[in-house]
């Protein structure tokens, strides 16, 4: 493919959000209606997009990718959906828009989240084959999404990123809680992409080791915006972090400590792509994300 970086870039999001009516029809119930409310609200959709490029890195048709993806975003969508609960970070707006729960109410918010998980899942098992995954990539993209959702991903780092309120934190902290709650689904979005492409145990572990990288940076970046930003710029609710007593590496490392660990981290991702011979898509990705304004 050797479009320039922004076509490629909205090609990669067309497909994942033309996906969403296959995989996500409506079907005339609150439940699905709140589902499609946040996962057809826009945002970046720098997961999926990452699955898709890594499919493509390792040689792989794009095509395969799909169902990966769009479950990715769906799981990272329903993870904002909890996220924004007023049990844990009690936000009002997303994505330009009021939060699930302040459109649906608390209870359909909490199942909007459980059916996008339970969807994700269902949409690798239901038609992975029909875009060309066999049972076994099937089975091996659900253990990917199934651990960074799980125990050794969100939910525990969300916990732990409760819990932050309460603490005096540490950086080795803050480095465990982003792993956590936010490179462990970066890291399984590029993952994803490496099982479609037929990657093979050094694709694996490259996909992982940018995605856990880039992932620190994403987290930390994001950490920056909430105090440089505007609501209208974000989408979402600027100054969170400190009204929830959240300790971030601003915190620890001032705006320009924290700007340089996500210069570090992206170098860092960047060393992986040298190893492809066509790197240049994610490269010019990952170098945007880290000065990125939303
Ligand atoms: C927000 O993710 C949550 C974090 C892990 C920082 P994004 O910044 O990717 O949100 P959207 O998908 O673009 O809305
Ligand atoms: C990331 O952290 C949350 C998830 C992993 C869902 P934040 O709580 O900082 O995300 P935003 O800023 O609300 O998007
Ligand atoms: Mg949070
Ligand atoms: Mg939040
Ligand atoms: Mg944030």
């Amino acid at each position: 493919m050797s479009m320039n970086y922004d076509n490629r870039y909205s090609e990669y999001r067309r497909a994942v959000e033309d996906s969403f009516s296959v995989f996500l029809p409506e079907d005339g119930s609150v439940l699905v209606d709140s589902m499609r409310y946040s996962l057809l609200a826009g945002g970046k959709r720098i997961r999926p997009v990452m699955t898709l490029a890594w499919c493509n890195l390792c040689g792989g048709e794009t095509a395969s990718a799909l169902p990966g993806a769009a479950a990715v975003e769906m799981i990272h969508t329903y993870s904002l959906i909890h996220d924004d609960l007023p049990c844990m970070d009690n936000d009002t707006l997303r994505r330009g828009r009021p939060t699930n729960h302040v459109v649906y109410g608390e209870y359909v918010a909490l199942l909007a989240g459980s059916g996008l998980y339970d969807k994700a899942l269902e949409t690798v098992l239901n038609f992975g084959a029909q875009y060309g995954l066999s049972d076994r990539r099937m089975l091996d993209s659900l253990k990917v999404l199934c651990s960074a959702s799980g125990l050794e991903g969100i939910l525990t780092g969300q916990v732990l990123d409760m819990k932050n309120a309460d603490l005096t934190v540490t950086r080795a902290y803050l480095e465990r809680v982003n792993d956590l709650k936010t490179a462990s689904l970066l890291s399984a979005a590029c993952r994803l992409g490496a099982i479609a492409a037929h990657g093979d145990a050094a694709d694996l572990a490259a996909a992982d080791e940018y995605g856990r990288a880039v992932g620190q940076a994403f987290q930390i970046r994001d950490d920056i915006l909430d105090v440089i930003s505007t609501g209208e710029t974000l989408g979402k609710t600027p100054g969170k972090d400190s009204d929830e007593n959240k300790t971030t590496f601003v915190d620890l490392l001032g705006l320009d400590g924290a700007q340089r660990e996500v210069e570090r981290l992206t170098n860092r991702a960047l060393t992986v792509l040298d190893r492809y011979p066509d790197p240049e898509f994610l490269r010019t990705l990952t170098v945007r994300m880290c000065g990125r304004e939303a």
